[in-house]
């Protein structure tokens, strides 16, 4: 990036004019904050009155039982998602623009109002309700980022279906073991997807994943592109020429939804096994996706607030969709890559629509920064406010990047450390109640208490480094697996009882700042894409050539991490410069062209401890370039494997496959 780390471990105060204007300076963050830990209930209980509409009270704030992983909020309640995102705008912001939509080519756009929006999901709604579809009942939704997709996640929360949002970037075989896993009554897709150059054949894709699932009553197909499509008699249908079928202007009536009836499915990777199907509910959900939104980014009124993520990944569900338009806000939507046409694509989409506040990831900062300060100068950026990051670690070149070139030292750069577990923002520099610190993600949310434990379990206080836990129930937590509770328990209760594990190291400084490196546990970050190395090996291992496969990752200037599989062959195989192009070719037609590897090398063993368990820290260091000094090796069950590695790796030939 050629920037100098100026502001390498420097305490960066939000500049003067914006900290004014914020909702909470320092010492009213402290004095909320001690409240929403010492009142909890009385907390939650106000801010849920506050910021939600309610058909009915809840009578009880919280159960939360962290040794059965049993969490309730509000029960008693009655609401419905839909009402509070769209028709509760009706009175006061009908003309408002609710989703401003960039489409793949710039300028190709969408505005879309409150009023406009509520008679497309009614008639959505209808749709669904037409088809059969019940209260409960799972709709997947495989679909590129258009207004429909919104839509369709809107009607499903209005009839109180579960809906399930497969990320457009996933193979058949992903989308397959998704929807095996849900059952769903309904699919809804797109002809194609168009993301930057690339043309993506999702009902192609579909028809592979829904073969013989008679579960799948039906699928709906979104004209994206208009190219021509076979049809599966009785079972697909248009989605288009469906909706004129419903009687536009018909209204439809929203379910009333108990507080913790199932809202959404999301699917994220583990350390072991199939992707884990996190179940969120929906009055938490909803009050701490609208909470987060308000506050980490300072949300007024008249902002235009552009969120980059993808709806396919939780950060779209709560800041895309969820989050602001509950709080009435104008959503941009962007359906194209950073860099298309070129990387300037952010800066033109944010000087044409004058927007205000801005979110991405870091990775995505990495691609367009490497271009230089170029394009950014070329626009108008000084609609700007608040720069938002997530998924990883903003590492201080990148962050310099965003503060100088973008935010021309005007913005907070505000961090946000969550997950897909924990619906919304968890840590934060939250604008005005503090100071930035290039690279760290800030300080606890209300409500929140965040703890960091040692190996045994034991609670670090002070300045300290360790494992990060959640001590507190929070309203936008996960409730369970779907279908597994055992595993839900299993993976986020049981490692330190009585308090929810994050799978995260996290540091904590003399100011009671969050530092959050990376991850204790098996599972990659890969250009901000969650992956898991057993979901990865177990891919690999499927392609027939190989034996045995073993995942570590090494650093990757844009994407964070990159993939690097160690593989041993199977005994009938030679040809190692194709069976590494297997290797490849497997692992993207399972999981997806992002977990695509950098690298595939076959070795003539893998490093074992005597118990059979892979030690992967050296496998990271041999990925690294190491050639010796790898530490204490006393548990190697063959420490002469480490040599045949370095000398396969060595060797001409050595069938490494290139990413
Ligand atoms: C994992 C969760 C939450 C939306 C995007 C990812 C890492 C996320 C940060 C951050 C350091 C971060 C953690 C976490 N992570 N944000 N600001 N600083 N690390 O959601 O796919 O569920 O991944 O992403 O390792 O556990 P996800």
């Amino acid at each position: 990036m050629g920037q100098m780390s100026s502001y390498s471990g420097k305490i960066i105060p939000i500049p003067t004019q914006l900290k004014e204007q914020c909702y909470f300076n320092s010492s009213q963050y402290n004095e909320l904050y001690r409240y929403s830990i010492e009142n909890s209930e009385k907390f939650w209980a106000e801010q849920a009155l506050q910021h939600l509409s309610w058909q009915r009270d809840f009578r009880s704030v919280v159960e939360a039982d962290f040794y059965q992983a049993r969490f309730k909020w509000f029960e008693g309640g009655k609401l419905n998602v839909c009402f509070n995102c769209v028709d509760r705008h009706l009175e006061t912001r009908k003309d408002k623009i609710a989703i401003i939509w960039e489409g793949n080519e710039p300028g190709e756009v969408r505005k879309i109002s409150y009023a406009e929006l509520y008679s497309q999901v009614c008639q959505m709604a209808e749709l669904f309700r037409s088809l059969g579809i019940k209260k409960g009942d799972r709709i997947a939704l495989y679909m590129p980022m258009v207004p429909e997709l919104v839509i369709a996640m809107l009607a499903s929360a209005r009839i109180g279906a579960v809906h399930s949002v497969i990320f457009a970037g996933f193979s058949a075989n992903a989308v397959r073991e998704r929807l095996l896993d849900l059952k769903a009554a309904l699919f809804i897709t797109a002809d194609e997807g168009l993301r930057g150059k690339k043309i993506i054949p999702l009902k192609s894709i579909a028809d592979e994943a829904l073969k013989d699932l008679p579960f799948v009553r039906n699928v709906l197909v979104h004209k994206r592109t208009g190219k021509d499509v076979p049809m599966l008699k009785g079972r697909d249908l248009f989605m288009q020429s469906e909706l004129l079928k419903v009687s536009a202007g018909k209204k439809s009536a929203c379910e009333e939804m108990d507080s913790e009836d199932p809202f959404f499915i999301l699917y994220t990777s583990g350390s072991t096994g199939h992707p884990k199907g996190l179940m969120h509910t929906s009055a938490g959900y909803l009050l701490y996706a609208t909470m987060t939104h308000k506050y980490v980014f300072d949300y007024r009124e008249s902002d235009i607030y552009f969120c980059a993520a993808d709806i396919g990944w939780i950060t779209g569900h709560s800041y895309v969709v969820y989050g602001p338009l509950s709080n009435g806000a104008t959503s941009v939507m962007f359906e194209s890559v950073p860099n298309y046409p070129d990387a300037g694509r952010y800066w033109d989409v944010i000087e044409r629509h004058k927007v205000n506040i801005f979110y991405t990831a870091p990775t995505a900062i990495r691609a367009v920064a490497k271009e230089g300060p170029r394009l950014p100068e070329k626009y108008d950026l000084r609609s700007l406010k608040i720069l938002g990051s997530v998924g990883e670690p903003i590492n201080e070149d990148a962050w310099n990047w965003y503060y100088r070139v973008v935010g021309g030292e005007r913005c907070a750069i505000v961090d946000t450390w969550w997950q897909t577990e924990t619906g919304g923002i968890m840590i934060t520099t939250l604008p005005g109640a503090g100071v930035m610190k290039a690279s760290s993600a800030g300080l606890p949310f209300f409500g929140i208490k965040p703890t960091i434990v040692d190996d045994e379990g034991v609670e670090l206080s002070g300045p300290t480094k360790g494992n990060l836990c959640i001590s507190s129930a929070w309203p936008g937590q996960a409730r369970t697996v779907y279908g597994d509770h055992e595993r839900f328990k299993e993976v986020y209760f049981n490692s330190y009882p009585g308090r929810y594990f994050t799978g995260d190291a996290a540091r904590r400084d003399k100011d009671g700042y969050y530092w959050v490196p990376g991850r204790v546990d098996d599972v990659l970050n890969v250009s901000g894409h969650r992956l898991g190395t057993a979901e990865l090996e177990s891919a690999a291992a499927s392609s027939g050539v190989v034996a045995e496969a073993a995942v570590t990752t090494v650093e990757h200037d844009i994407k964070g991490q990159g993939i690097i599989v160690f593989c041993i062959k199977n005994e009938n195989f030679s040809d190692l410069q194709s069976a590494s192009q297997l290797v490849r070719e497997v692992i993207r037609s399972k999981i997806g062209s992002f977990a695509t590897p950098d690298k595939v090398y076959f070795v003539p063993g893998l490093p074992k401890t005597r118990s059979g368990k892979i030690m992967r820290r050296i496998l990271k260091a041999i990925a690294a370039g190491k050639k010796e000094g790898f530490g204490d090796i006393s548990t190697l069950a063959d420490s002469s494997v480490i040599g045949q590695i370095l000398e396969a790796l060595n060797k001409e030939g050595s069938a490494a496959v290139q990413g």
